[in-house]
């Protein structure tokens, strides 16, 4: 990953399309770094903002990206931005698409940009607004390599950068599959200070045991990757599922005494089950992954 320390020389220019919460943000970023930027946004006034930090405003997306060769587009959805872009003539630009969304619509989108004669990269902006511009933040991108190296600078600006693949989709699966094991933590965070509420125990107390809890517990995420590449899901295992699903017990248990509903737990305990069921007692969690596809 590259940090977004500025390089010397002149500023590529650029046209953004979209300056809503994040928009603005990646905005500011490039003025700041001295990038010559053109913005449009569908409700005008929202361009104000940036327009009083320097960014010249068009009347119209096809004006904005007749600008300047680099269009980076962050709008609301897939569909904004089809919408943003019909009528702009696409041919010589290259189109950088950060813009959430599904790995099909990453696909589909850079075939569509690439029909107008664009190049495309699609992005998956793994940060929050307040973020960008600071260290941390990053995005992931996949579509045209060339074209991720050739501005590789500029985009740097305002986030870390990441290039994950030659296949448009890619950024947007990533994206996803980092965010899905967001959700599955936040699940589990949410089930343990249930099991706390109306206790004597501080949320702040628990809090401090809990992060250095999860983050020890995060580095499994390696053993897995392991497993599912090699294809051995019970050398070495040390927690067998046949001992994990004994303990479940306790934790349901537990979770009807604190008063609590077990709909975020009942999930991954249902499938911790079926595995064992299937005849895999000696693997750890790993083999879920096969029972969670559907293909
Ligand atoms: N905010 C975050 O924390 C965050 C984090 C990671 C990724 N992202 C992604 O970044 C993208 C932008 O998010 P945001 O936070 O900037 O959202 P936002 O503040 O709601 O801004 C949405 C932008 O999309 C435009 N838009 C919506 N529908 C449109 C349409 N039909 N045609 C043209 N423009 C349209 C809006 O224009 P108007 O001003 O005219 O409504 C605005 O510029 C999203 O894909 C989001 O998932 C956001």
């Amino acid at each position: 990953m590259t940090d977004n320390s500025p390089s010397s020389g002149p500023r590529t220019p650029l046209t953004l399309l979209g300056t809503g919460a994040m928009g603005t943000a990646l905005g500011r970023a490039w003025l700041a770094a001295g990038h010559p930027l053109t913005v449009w946004n569908r409700t005008p006034e929202r361009m104000a903002g940036l327009t009083a930090e320097g960014a010249v405003a068009a009347p119209s997306a096809a004006r904005a990206v007749a600008a300047n060769r680099l269009v980076v587009a962050c709008l609301l959805d897939d569909a904004s931005v089809g919408a943003a872009l019909d009528g702009a003539d696409l041919a010589g630009r290259d189109l950088v698409n950060l813009t959430t969304g599904t790995p099909a619509e990453g696909r589909a989108r850079a075939t569509w940009a690439e029909e107008r004669g664009a190049r495309f990269l699609d992005g998956g902006i793994m940060a929050v607004p307040p973020m960008i511009g600071a260290p941390g933040a990053f995005v992931l991108y996949s579509g045209h390599r060339d074209l991720f190296d050739e501005h590789r600078d500029t985009l740097a600006v305002p986030a870390g950068t990441e290039y994950v693949g030659i296949d448009p989709g890619h950024a947007a699966l990533h994206d996803v599959a980092l965010l899905s094991g967001m959700y599955g933590m936040f699940a589990g965070i949410t089930h343990a200070f249930a099991l706390l509420r109306g206790t004597d125990v501080a949320p702040g107390d628990f809090a401090a045991l809990l992060v250095p809890w999860l983050n020890a517990m995060a580095g499994s995420a390696h053993q897995a990757a392991e497993r599912l590449e090699s294809g051995d899901y019970t050398t070495g295992v040390v927690s067998t599922l046949q001992m994990q699903v004994a303990g479940t017990d306790t934790l349901l248990r537990t979770a009807r005494e604190q008063g609590v509903r077990p709909d975020l737990l009942n999930p991954f305990l249902e499938l911790m089950r079926r595995r064992l069921a299937d005849g895999h007692g000696t693997e750890d969690t790993t083999g879920l992954v096969d029972l969670l596809r559907t293909r």
